[in-house]
């Protein structure tokens, strides 16, 4: 099998790398990412290694450069993890997240199309749903639930699935699409809550916690998540949504507490900040279809997840720290080239 993944040098994409070169010796991998600020070839460093990995650098949304790698590798199936992902950024920039992944999917999807690609599975979020109230431990999102995006980044991932699902009923494109909650693990960027707890705190930083902390996120460890990928491209049936989770809801508050507790940091490094705005209350996902019909699980806790993840952050400081340094120089040189602009001006 040739697979074509997208976005593997990001943080799910890059650990999905590492869950198929491992289980599936005799794949090829052709792995396409931009490398945006949020990919990072440090996480590929020991795929690189591996004959039946190629690492393409090149932007999803460019269609004569994404036609010519499928015209020389032919790829069997696609898994597009390709993505901006951070919706934080989307309310400041929503731009780019139409261009990346709304017409950057499409573009995938016409050389699938073309090519006859047997496969596009295209990872997608329960953010597409929208929001549950607080007050309704009984609700969760299953695949019926209406799409109701609240963010720009969830309204272009929710656009991307609509895309999707007419190119299976108007083209009879062999797709499927996974819609998973909040992921943590190793190599997330150091910008997403868990990862920016666990940085800041070994930094003895503030723990900036938006709002009061209340909202509540349904979080999976990554490598359970890759596992639930695989069966789906591997098993799944064609043009059908499956919502991947596994029912361990907490506040970020929680969250929060858990790490400064487990790295035995004070709690007084918690700090409140203004709301994100347009904040999505409460998600949770209804995992019974993937484990009905594909026999799905997570296999993971919460309490245990959490400890491993702090054990890796603690282990491979310096991929989380070179990440920032990075992120401390270009900041540094955009508010220098600012200054340098005004000065001439
Ligand atoms: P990430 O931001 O860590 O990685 C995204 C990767 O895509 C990066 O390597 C980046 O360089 C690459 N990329 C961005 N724009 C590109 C472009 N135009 N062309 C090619 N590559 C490009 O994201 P992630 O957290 O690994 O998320 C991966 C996917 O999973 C996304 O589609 C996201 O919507 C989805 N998802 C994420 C979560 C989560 O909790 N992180 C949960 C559910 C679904
Ligand atoms: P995030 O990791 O950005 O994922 P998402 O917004 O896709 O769920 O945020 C998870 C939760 O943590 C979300 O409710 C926002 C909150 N949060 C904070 O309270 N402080 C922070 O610094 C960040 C990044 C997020």
């Amino acid at each position: 099998m040739k697979l074509l993944i997208t976005g593997g040098a990001g943080f799910i994409g890059g650990n999905f790398v590492y869950h198929i070169l491992s289980k599936y010796p005799a794949y090829q991998i052709i792995c396409i990412d931009a490398l945006t600020y949020a990919g990072n070839m440090e996480t590929l460093a020991e795929a690189m290694k591996n004959p039946n990995f190629i690492f393409i650098k090149e932007d999803i949304a460019n269609r004569e450069e994404i036609y010519l790698i499928f015209e020389k590798y032919s790829p069997d199936a696609v898994v597009n993890f390709a993505a901006e992902s951070h919706v934080d950024r989307s309310i400041k920039k929503p731009d780019i997240f139409l261009r990346t992944n709304v017409i950057g999917t499409g573009v995938l999807m016409d050389a699938c199309r073309m090519y006859s690609t047997s496969r596009f599975h295209q990872v997608s979020t329960d953010e597409v749903y929208g929001d549950l109230p607080l007050d309704r431990p009984d609700l969760f999102f299953t695949e019926e639930t209406p799409i109701h995006a609240s963010s720009p980044y969830s309204a272009s991932k929710a656009s991307a699935d609509l895309l999707v699902l007419a190119y299976h009923r108007t083209y009879d494109l062999p797709v499927t699409i996974s819609r998973c909650s909040n992921n943590y693990g190793p190599y997330h960027f150091p910008e997403k809550l868990i990862p920016l707890m666990i940085a800041n705190a070994l930094n003895d930083k503030p723990l900036p916690v938006y709002g009061k902390g209340e909202n509540i996120r349904d979080w999976l460890y990554v490598k359970d998540h890759c596992e639930a990928i695989d069966l789906i491209l591997h098993s799944g049936k064609l043009g059908e949504v499956y919502n991947i989770g596994g029912h361990n809801e907490r506040t970020n508050l929680e969250v929060v507490k858990t790490i400064v507790w487990e790295l035995g940091k004070p709690e007084s490094l918690i700090t409140y900040v203004s709301d994100r705005p347009g904040h999505d209350l409460r998600y949770a996902i209804d995992p019974s279809k993937i484990n009905r019909e594909l026999g799905w699980l997570s296999a993971t806790s919460f309490d245990q997840g959490i400890k491993q993840v702090i054990k890796w952050y603690l282990e491979n400081s310096s991929w989380w720290k070179n990440i920032l340094a990075r992120e401390h120089h270009n900041a540094m040189k955009s508010s220098y080239l600012r200054f340098d602009k005004f000065e001439k001006n």
